[in-house]
């Protein structure tokens, strides 16, 4: 599942202890898998091979650049929400033609960039979005190749927060309407309209919300291949699951499984935005103790990170397993999972030293005695890590490594104080 293995009582990335990592780069520290980024990225791609879909890796989850080349070099295409995505896509020497451009509120600016680039897709979300793209694009004598972005009212059972593929959040046309859309919309100029772009949210740990969307998505291609539209492409976004809480997320080729006899035979080229199946287990945030205390029954052991290095656990309540690096007493559990209680352990929290109380990165966990100084490792942090980090407090953004066998490499330098202020005048 993962390259993050206690080794002799101690958590190693790969053959790197993680207590090298923190003393060569200090914490906390954001440490990553180049041998889990590329085995998740390879066994999604060859799952989805009978299909010859387009992986499209979604920058969104883990933007590194060091990263993104990695998961080029493996053969991914990008998935891109803003002009600053683009820009970092490019960066890393990207095909243009094969980048996919979402998101609900596309500015001109990123428009124009988009298509000045020569990004390959817009995946669309109103007929008004439709409409600027098409000025724009015809003022620019180009022609923008559009996927409408359908809301299959399909429920994915995840977080609210992370829930996209319903009626009534703001994602996508629904698909009464998505018919309209083609027929006032496929013949303005500077448009080529010929995809269909389902994304129902995020993690999606079951099949069946993947096959009820893909389902209602292809009975839409074909209704409007009847009305004479030509649908050449259809973008089944992303989603899947990843390893948080034991080995919850179903594997690349089940999803596969389900998905690839209802898109077989469509004449149809098909593509996949996967960030978080990528790169969720491919990251692990090192943190040191501050201090530990006690009040009434509860212990809590305060850290280096904070809510502005891991955002997940207080804004959607996710849960990350968290374990020190090496315990005292070797207590090292068979799997990382919310019910967790070897012998040995206490009860508590983890939380940082960010002035809110939503400010915790692990509530209610057993865990072996932790002393000042000790090391903990939060697991499962690639995706939505890193990237949802902040300033907040003006405390400088974390380190960034990447580790290969033995080797590890800094591929984002710990900010500083004279960061924080770089952009503001006097
Ligand atoms: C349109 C779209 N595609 C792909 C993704 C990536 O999702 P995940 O990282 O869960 O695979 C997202 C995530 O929010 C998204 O909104």
């Amino acid at each position: 599942m993962d390259h993050f293995q206690y080794i002799d009582g101690q958590l190693h990335c790969e053959d790197v202890p993680m207590t090298r990592l923190a003393e060569a780069f200090g914490t906390p520290l954001y440490v990553y898998s180049n041998r889990t980024l590329t085995d998740h990225y390879v066994r999604i791609d060859k799952a989805f091979a009978p299909l010859n879909a387009e992986v499209c890796f979604s920058i969104k989850s883990c933007q590194n650049l060091s990263i993104l080349r990695l998961l080029k070099g493996c053969g991914a295409a990008f998935d891109v929400v803003s002009g600053g995505e683009i820009s970092r896509a490019l960066e890393v020497g990207a095909d243009p033609n094969r980048i996919v451009f979402a998101g609900v509120g596309k500015s001109d600016e990123e428009i124009r960039f988009a298509l000045e680039s020569g990004v390959g897709w817009f995946n669309v979300e109103s007929e008004a979005e439709l409409d600027n793209i098409a000025t724009i694009a015809s003022g620019l004598n180009k022609t923008a190749r559009c996927a409408l972005r359908v809301n299959p009212d399909v429920d994915p059972h995840t977080h609210v927060y992370t829930t996209t593929g319903k009626r009534e959040t703001k994602f996508g046309v629904d698909l009464e309407r998505a018919r309209r859309v083609f027929r006032d919309c496929s013949s303005r100029r500077g448009l080529d309209l010929c995809g269909i772009h389902l994304h129902i949210g995020s993690p999606v740990n079951t099949i069946e919300p993947y096959v009820q969307s893909i389902t209602k998505g292809i009975a839409l291609i074909e209704a409007l291949r009847r009305e004479g539209f030509s649908i050449t492409a259809i973008n089944l976004g992303g989603g899947y699951g990843a390893h948080y809480d034991g080995d919850e997320a179903p594997s690349a080729a089940a999803y596969a499984e389900r998905i690839i006899p209802l898109l077989s035979e469509r004449d149809l080229d098909v593509l996949i935005e996967p960030g978080r199946s990528i790169a969720a287990n491919a990251g692990a945030l090192l943190m040191k103790t501050h201090y530990t205390k006690s009040s009434g029954e509860k212990q809590f052991i305060i850290v280096d990170a904070a809510i502005t290095d891991m955002l997940r656990p207080a804004l959607y309540g996710s849960f990350h397993f968290a374990w020190p690096v090496a315990p005292h007493g070797g207590l090292v559990p068979a799997v990382r999972t919310a019910d967790t209680r070897l012998e040995g352990t206490a009860l508590a929290d983890i939380v940082g030293p960010v002035c809110e109380s939503g400010d915790f990165l692990a509530k209610d966990r057993y865990l072996p005695p932790i002393r000042r100084g000790d090391l903990i490792a939060l697991f499962s942090a690639g995706a939505y890590g890193f990237v949802m980090s902040s300033q907040y407090n003006s405390r400088p953004r974390a380190a960034e490594v990447l580790v290969s066998g033995s080797d590890m490499t800094l591929i984002r330098r710990r900010e500083t104080y004279a960061d924080l202020v770089a952009a503001e005048r006097l």
